[in-house]
């Protein structure tokens, strides 16, 4: 069930650093053995250094030696008001944590389950990463299985 990922991945927004933007992301990821990492957008100074949301979980979860675990990620964000997100307006990943996702797919052989929610929770639509990036760059294309 999507909701409970989500709620942890607003739960997460909420320690989004995002003082540029004021837009708080979080990300929850769904492991086989059902536990969940989770990561939040990470601003810099410098814009273009800032980390997404999805790309700090997913990062956390190589590190944490589990990137074939993933099964299905949650995607949340909204403006940042009062230590918390808001917004009706659905969250997509951005490009690159689309192709980001893809290299955990491709370690964990599976076509990730992504629901994407808007910070008010009353919307939700639940993609396969195949149906947000149709066509990875992936192992295969560096001649690796
Ligand atoms: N952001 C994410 O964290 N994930 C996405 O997929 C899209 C955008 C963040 C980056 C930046 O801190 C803020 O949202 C506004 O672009």
């Amino acid at each position: 069930m999507s909701a409970t990922r989500i709620a942890a991945a607003k739960a997460a927004a909420a320690h989004a650093h995002a003082p540029y933007s004021k837009f708080g992301v979080g990300t929850a990821l769904l492991l086989a053995d059902g536990s969940v990492v989770t990561g939040c957008n990470f601003e810099n100074a410098s814009y273009g250094l800032t980390l997404c949301a999805e790309t700090v979980a997913l990062g956390t979860l190589n590190a944490l030696g589990k990137l074939d675990k993933v099964r299905e990620v949650a995607v949340i964000g909204g403006t940042l008001t009062g230590g918390a997100i808001a917004g009706d307006a659905i969250c997509f990943p951005c490009g690159r944590c689309r192709q980001v996702l893809n290299e955990a797919a491709q370690m964990a052989h599976t076509d990730l389950l992504i629901h994407c929610a808007s910070a008010d929770g009353l919307q939700v639509r639940t993609l396969k990463l195949s149906e947000l990036l149709p066509h990875p760059f992936g192992p295969a294309d560096l001649g690796l299985a």
